[in-house]
Parts: structure tokens; sequence; C-alpha cells
């Protein structure tokens, strides 16, 4: 399975220890972590590394680092991750080589802020989901957001995915967004 997607700007790969680089500069970013997580300290960061860089089922479930097509420079991350029910982050045990987890998943995204204001999330979530129902099992893709980050509703809402009501995760009730397959099918014969 091909997991590096180009879109027209960007170069989506799997992510791996090199990214230590942009995850310090994501995280450690009050403006970015402000609706994902608290502020991180390096130390936090470099022993999540290896959970950000494990994948599931075929490799199909993981994180991608976002990247410039022509120039390489790092944007940030998008990810399709098993949505946590009564947790308040992401379960990486579920995240197992050649299993699909037994849950929902989420599709995710966080930019650097330098690369805000750009199209970049939207292009590269729009080209995950493409991967999604192309290229795995998966029927259906979730996401959710604080009710605050409209920049993140907003790139949900470009990449097609439905306003469903609440549902509860993140140990929250929290927006529900959804695509199905069918829907993003249906999505693209209207291009
Ligand atoms: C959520 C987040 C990724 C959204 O970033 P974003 O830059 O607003 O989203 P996009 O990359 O899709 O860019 C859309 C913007 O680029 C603009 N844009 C500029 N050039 C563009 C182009 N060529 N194509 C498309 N849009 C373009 C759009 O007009 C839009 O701006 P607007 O909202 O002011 O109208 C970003 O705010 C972020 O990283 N936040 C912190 C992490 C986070 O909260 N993640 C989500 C957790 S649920």
């Amino acid at each position: 399975m091909e997991l590096i997607l180009l879109t027209d700007r960007l170069r989506l790969r799997p992510t791996d220890e090199s990214d230590l680089d942009l995850s310090l500069e994501m995280f450690t970013d009050p403006d970015v972590v402000e609706y994902v997580c608290d502020l991180m300290t390096e130390s936090e960061i470099r022993n999540e590394i290896p959970n950000w860089t494990r994948r599931g089922g075929n490799g199909c479930i993981g994180i991608w680092c976002i990247s410039d097509r022509d120039s390489g420079e790092k944007y940030g991350t998008v990810f399709l991750l098993p949505m946590p029910i009564d947790e308040d982050g992401t379960d990486y045990s579920l995240v197992v080589p050649g299993r699909m987890p037994e849950a929902e998943i989420e599709i995710g995204f966080e930019l650097k802020r330098s690369a805000w204001g750009k199209g970049y999330a939207t292009e590269a979530c729009k080209r995950v989901l493409q991967f999604a129902f192309e290229e795995t099992p998966l029927n259906e893709v979730v996401a959710s957001f604080y009710e605050e980050n409209i920049a993140s509703r907003n790139v949900l809402e470009k990449s097609g995915l439905f306003d469903r009501g609440r549902m509860w995760c993140y140990g929250e009730d929290c927006p529900n967004y959804r695509i199905t397959r069918n829907e993003w099918m249906e999505s693209q014969q209207n291009l």
C-alpha cells in the first residue's frame, strides 16, 4: 500500500523520528495547542514520538507529516486514529500493525502557526479521506473539535464531512462530524 500521498502542493508521508523538529515547533506553541492539548515540554514530546510514529492496520492508520511538495518545508500533521470515547486522548495501544482498531476512526490535523491561512489543512484532509475510502476498508471517518475552534470546523466542512449533531468522545459531549464511504463516493461524482 502506498502511504506517500501527493496533492497539488503537498506531500504527505508517515511521520518518523526526524519529525521531532516539527513536533517541537507545534506543541510548544500556545496558539497551536489551544484546542488540542496542554503545552508540552521537549521531554514530553520526545516520549510521545514512539506513539506518534506507530501505524495500525496495513499502515492505514497513523499520522502523516504534511510538507511542501517543492521545498520540502514541513507544515504540520494529519492523522487517522481511533477516536477516544471516555479517555481524553488517543489510545495508541489500539494502533497495532496488521490489525484495524475496533473503534471509530477519527481524522484530525494541526499545522504550525506560519502555515495557517493557506488551505494546506483542507488539501491534506481531503487527500487522506481519499486514501481512507480508496485504499482502506473504512466505511466511515469521524471528527470532532472544540466548539470555539471555527478553523477546524471549516476544514472539516470544506473536506465534505457532515454535521451529525453531538457525540460522546474525549470524555465530553462534542460536535459529531462524519462522512461515510458512500457519501464520499457521491461527492466525487459531483466534482
Ligand atoms: C485547524 C487548522 C489546521 C486550520 O488551519 P487553516 O489555515 O485555517 O485551514 P486551511 O489550511 O484549510 O486554510 C484555510 C484558509 O486558507 C485560506 N487560503 C489561502 N489560500 C488558499 C488556497 N490556495 N486554497 C484554499 N484556501 C486558501 C482560506 O481562505 C482559509 O482562510 P479563512 O479561514 O481565513 O477563510 C489550524 O488552525 C491549526 O493548526 N490549529 C491548531 C491545531 C488545531 O486546532 N487542530 C484541530 C484540532 S480539532
